[in-house]
């Protein structure tokens, strides 16, 4: 079987591409991947000697650079590709629809026009919106995105469907909840509460902090994913979620106790425009019918996860330097002043 991995320099197509490489011989892969500052192929520099893996730069939203990728006759199409990071799409909405929702279209019309036997959609559970204290989401819950990141996701999700609808093209989208794990860029909650506190710099938190997310490592979402692919039903959408909810200040308290540092680096910033206050997955779907079930608990995975960021140095200032630096300094060094100019 071959693969095109699309936006596997990033942080979960590179964990997925590597669980797949290892765990099934007879799969070869394409990664597919423009390289923005999100993406970054030291994350996947032990597979450069794997015959089975090649990497194409190239753009989800370029129709001419997608169908000379699928020259190579590809059987399935894992889009990962995408802008990822709520905050910056709150600063700068219109780089999401251009990732998100036409170079979904893009992709698919290509998969589509050379018939590729199916397409998976890696979403997420932001596209349903906020909960209360109690509930989950099922599959079969309205899309009520809030952020511009979550709308434009949900808008790559009804194009899916549109697809399967109107040209019965088989697809399937999976909607997982927060991921953590080594390699993730450290702009997310984890990798930039470790890197700050290790500097004895402030953490700083959003609103009061008890927004509540629940939190899957990314290997156990790499392993759902490989089921899904090679088990999933055409047209099915599968929620991904761990039954792990923690509210964003204990995540915080927790890398500080395991790095022994005080809880006064804690900080408490203005709250982010359209904030959600909570998501939890009713992953019941994959779990009975795929049977997948999460294998690596919070603890012992932020634990490890802590471990990664302090033995890696390297790969922080590598992903770190350069014009990110300064885009990263100008977003949370000056983050309140930049949110109340909105
Ligand atoms: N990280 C999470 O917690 C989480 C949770 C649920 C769903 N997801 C979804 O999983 C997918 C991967 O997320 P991630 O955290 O690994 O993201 P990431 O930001 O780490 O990586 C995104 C990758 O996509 C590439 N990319 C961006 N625009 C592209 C384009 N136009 N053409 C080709 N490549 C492009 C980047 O270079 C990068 O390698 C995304 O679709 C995201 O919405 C993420």
């Amino acid at each position: 079987m071959k693969l095109l991995v699309t936006g596997g320099a990033g942080f979960i197509g590179s964990s997925f591409i590597r669980h797949l490489l290892e765990s099934h011989q007879d799969i070869e892969l394409v990664n597919f991947d423009c390289l923005t500052y999100a993406g970054n192929l030291e994350n996947l520099s032990d597979l450069c000697t794997d015959s089975r893996y090649s990497f194409v730069k190239g753009d989800i939203s370029s129709l001419i650079e997608v169908e000379e990728a699928l020259n190579q006759e590809v059987d399935a199409v894992i889009n990962f590709a995408a802008e990822t990071h709520v905050d910056r799409s709150i600063l700068n909405p219109s780089a999401f629809v251009r990732t998100n929702i036409q170079g979904t279209q893009v992709l698919l019309e290509a998969s589509r026009r050379r018939k590729v036997s199916r397409f998976i959609q890696i979403s997420t559970d932001e596209v349903y919106g906020s909960l209360k204290e109690s509930g989950r989401f099922t599959e079969q819950s309205p899309l009520s995105p809030n952020s511009p990141y979550a709308a434009s996701k949900a808008g790559g999700d009804l194009l899916l469907r549109s697809y399967h609808k109107t040209y019965g093209m088989d697809v399937i989208i999976t909607r997982s909840c927060n991921n953590y794990g080594p390699y993730q860029f450290p702009e997310k909650l984890i990798p930039l509460m470790i890197l700050n506190a290790l500097e004895d710099k402030p953490l700083p938190v959003y609103g009061d902090g008890l927004h509540v997310r629940d939190w899957i490592h990314v290997t156990d979402h790499c392993r759902a994913l490989a089921k899904v692919l090679l088990e999933g039903r055409p047209g099915q959408i599968y929620n991904i979620g761990s039954n792990q909810e923690e509210p964003n200040l204990e995540v915080v308290h927790q890398i500080l106790d395991d790095l022994g540092k005080s809880h006064e680096l804690v900080q408490f910033v203005e709250d982010r425009p359209g904030h959600d206050r909570r998501y939890a997955i009713d992953a019941t779907l994959i779990r009975t019918e795929l049977d997948w079930s999460p294998q690596v608990s919070f603890k012992q995975g932020l634990a490890e996860t802590i471990h990664w960021y302090q033995e890696n140095f390297d790969w922080v200032n590598n992903v770190l330097s350069g014009t990110y630096r300064s885009y990263y300094q100008q977003m949370y060094e000056n983050r309140d002043e930049t949110l109340k100019g909105l």
